[in-house]
């Protein structure tokens, strides 16, 4: 069932979206060259507990930190490690989530560490842009696989590969409602949009093929066939003017 929001709720959903669009903000200025991404967890988990909110990834289905750190062919799930810096040349995925107040925020943005390939910026643009072809057909009456749809098209046109084993979904009291987003799909199928949904969308995109195999530690993604992986995802509702994006300053 699809949870369509009041706008008290829709209010409480952007305080939550709107500490973690600030936090990801901070993130960024705190990614470079040499800095573990265990240090990016613990000053992300701080971030989050001072502004009275709480981590939405700790702790779900077990997952141990409060933010996810995907570098290079890790497409998501990225566990923060003590062992693991960012290079010179990487690019890294944060997503994060944060609860307040009993409603769900979630967004992620992939960056370049130092100086990148030519290939590595195409792929992150592409993820990004994908996702606001995807936003413009996020319209009253417009179905879900139009969303679905706009994404592939984009991203393939590029010459990268969607993912199919992990979906955007609907988000409110909890981190996964209905309905599931895909990256993928023919148009016009799913439930239709209506004023008061909420959902995460969540391009993840290959350089290669779009094939993801799971590490041993159980959450890592990565690319089958080695290739680099980015993800772009914000929370947004969908209102009589299209899609507002909610995971923003
Ligand atoms: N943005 C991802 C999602 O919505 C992050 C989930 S990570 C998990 O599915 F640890 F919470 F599973
Ligand atoms: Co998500």
């Amino acid at each position: 069932m699809i949870i369509i929001k009041s706008q008290a709720e829709i209010k409480k959903i952007a305080a939550a979206c709107r500490i973690t669009a600030e936090i990801i903000e901070k993130l960024k200025t705190f990614v470079g060259a040499g800095v573990s991404t265990a240090d990016m967890e613990s000053f992300a988990d701080s971030e989050i507990r001072r502004k009275n909110a709480l981590p939405a990834f700790k702790g779900y289905r077990g997952y141990p930190a409060s933010v996810c750190v995907s570098i290079n062919d890790q497409v998501v799930h990225g566990i923060p490690s003590r062992t693991v810096k960012l290079r010179n040349g990487d690019i890294v995925s944060i997503d994060l989530g944060v609860v307040l107040d009993g409603f769900y925020g979630d967004a992620a943005v992939t960056l370049p560490v130092g100086d990148i390939s030519d290939e590595a910026s195409r792929l992150i643009k592409t993820t990004e842009n994908a996702f606001y072809a995807g936003m413009e057909k996020a319209v009253i009456g417009n179905r879900v696989s139009d969303i679905s749809y706009a994404i592939q098209e984009h991203v393939e046109s590029k010459g990268f590969s969607v993912v199919r084993a992990f979906v955007g979904h609907g988000i409110g009291r909890s981190l996964h409602e209905e309905p599931q987003v895909p990256n993928f799909g023919k148009p016009g199928h799913g439930p239709r949009l209506k004023t008061g949904m909420t959902m995460a969308v969540e391009p993840m995109v290959n350089a290669g093929g779009p094939d993801v195999r799971i590490l041993d530690d159980g959450w890592t993604a990565v690319t089958a066939d080695g290739s680099l992986s980015a993800h772009y995802e914000h929370t947004v509702v969908i209102t009589g003017n299209g899609a507002e994006i909610l995971t923003k300053i």
